[in-house]
């Protein structure tokens, strides 16, 4: 003990990858537990600038051992090609990563049929990001998905294989009309994505309760956002995985009780990719100032992000589901232009005040923020370390997110670099 959780507290981008790898400098273990490559986490550090995929952030600090648990999917090309370039950078993986055996993988067929899917859906389409995610994590319901510890079998696979692909090629082939896919080649992938990771593929619930047991530190490392949880979240404008503190959990085989430290990574302002319902959306000027400034476009896709207010309603309705013990606001920087700025702190629907948002999504789409409006502040917040710098609007501004999330905001990050971070109240793992 302990573990820290490090969870997206609205509909991800929030800069979880700096707070991760500024946290893993004291872990033992630095763990992803849900999503795939869908996620993508951003590092600037001293040995350069990264975006990440799969690979958990720890991997940039010495002696950490990085974990993709269980209830990540993976895309075995993608993770290879992501440890490559890692290695060209001058990072040797293999000896700090470990992939589940229970890890669900993503096939070459998953990737086609989520494209295939999201045209089919035409205007109603989710935006997803094409990984083949949803598909991936279908199949896991289904009980018809391919294991990270399948490959270690590759009999065991072909019979698995003659079990599943039939069904597959009957949708491809009939429902979408497109080229079935060979067993064959799948097999063949499969021998390759072996000898490349098959080393790396072990039990690792055992080994991060392990850790945990003899004291060791364990940072869980979020992936999107609670707002795209399948439960959670703004359905079906989500995900397919549990990016909340349950998710957390199941995961990684861990017990809820050795979480000790749950972390909400809030962004200063609100942004989303795809489609959905976002009721703070900026549509003017200002959005699209805050889009310019953050260069607020997808890690993953690199599509435009939608840019918004804060929304107060939907950072409570975060800390109610995940009960966090420490805020975290990032991008507060970003807003150093502003004369003034908004924060949602109602909604307004069919002549109702909610301070919660309704679980159906149209609902939610008719929802208009109250807003309140608070001054801007006149001294840049770029950079600043302390907190006795911050210019005294910004700390109004941080302390009402505070009162709205409803638990102390104990980091405020103030810029990309490792340095630019407000430890308002030291957390860092001891
Ligand atoms: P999928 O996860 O690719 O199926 O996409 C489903 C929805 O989640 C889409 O709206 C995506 O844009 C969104 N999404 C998935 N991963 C991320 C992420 O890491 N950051 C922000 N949005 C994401």
């Amino acid at each position: 003990m302990p573990a820290y959780a490090i969870l997206g507290a609205q509909w991800g981008d929030e800069g979880k990858g700096k707070i991760i790898d500024y946290l893993s400098r004291r872990a033992d273990i630095v763990a992803r537990f849900s999503g795939g490559n869908n996620a993508g986490h951003t590092v600037i550090n001293d040995l350069g600038d990264f975006s990440l995929h799969l690979v958990p952030c720890g991997i940039f600090s010495d002696g950490v051992m990085n974990v993709i648990g269980n209830g990540v999917v993976v895309d075995p090309d993608v993770l290879i090609e992501e440890m490559e370039t890692l290695k060209q950078a001058g990072i040797d993986v293999s000896r700090s990563l470990m992939v589940s055996e229970r890890a669900h993988l993503i096939m070459p067929y998953h990737v086609m049929l989520d494209t295939l899917a999201e045209s089919e859906r035409g205007d109603f389409a989710i935006g997803t990001t094409g990984k083949g995610i949803g598909p991936a994590y279908s199949d896991k319901t289904s009980r018809t998905g391919i294991r990270a510890a399948d490959l270690l079998d590759l009999e065991g696979l072909r019979h698995r294989l003659e079990e599943v692909l039939p069904f597959v090629n009957r949708v491809l082939t009939k429902v979408y009309e497109v080229d079935s896919v060979s067993i064959d080649y799948i097999l063949d992938k499969s021998r390759m994505w072996k000898d490349f990771l098959g080393p790396l593929i072990k039990p690792v619930g055992r080994y991060v309760n392990e850790v945990l047991d003899s004291g060791g530190t364990v940072v869980l490392e979020g992936a999107q956002g609670i707002l795209l949880d399948l439960d959670h979240g703004t359905y079906p404008f989500v995900t397919s995985s549990s990016p909340t503190i349950g998710g957390a959990s199941t995961g990684l085989a861990i017990q809820p009780k050795q979480i000790t430290n749950v972390l909400g990574i809030f962004k200063a302002y609100n942004t989303r990719v795809g489609s959905g319902p976002f009721p703070t959306e900026l549509f003017d000027d200002v959005g699209e100032g805050i889009r310019t400034i953050a260069k607020e476009f997808g890690t993953t896709t690199g599509r435009a992000r939608r840019v918004g207010w804060f929304d107060g309603v939907l950072a409570s309705y975060s800390n109610r589901i995940n009960g966090y013990t420490s805020a975290v606001i990032t991008r507060l920087d970003v807003l150093d232009h502003l004369d003034s700025l908004n924060i949602c702190v109602g909604y307004k629907l069919d002549g109702d005040i909610l301070d919660e948002p309704p679980g159906g999504v149209t609902a939610l789409e008719k929802c208009l923020p109250v807003y309140e409006t608070l001054d801007g502040w006149d001294v840049p917040t770029a950079g600043i370390s302390n907190i006795s710098e911050l210019p005294t609007n910004a700390r109004i501004y941080v302390d009402r997110l505070e009162e709205l999330i409803g638990c102390p905001v104990d980091i405020i990050s103030t810029g990309p670099h490792r340095d630019h971070t407000i430890m308002v109240r030291d957390i860092l793992i001891s």
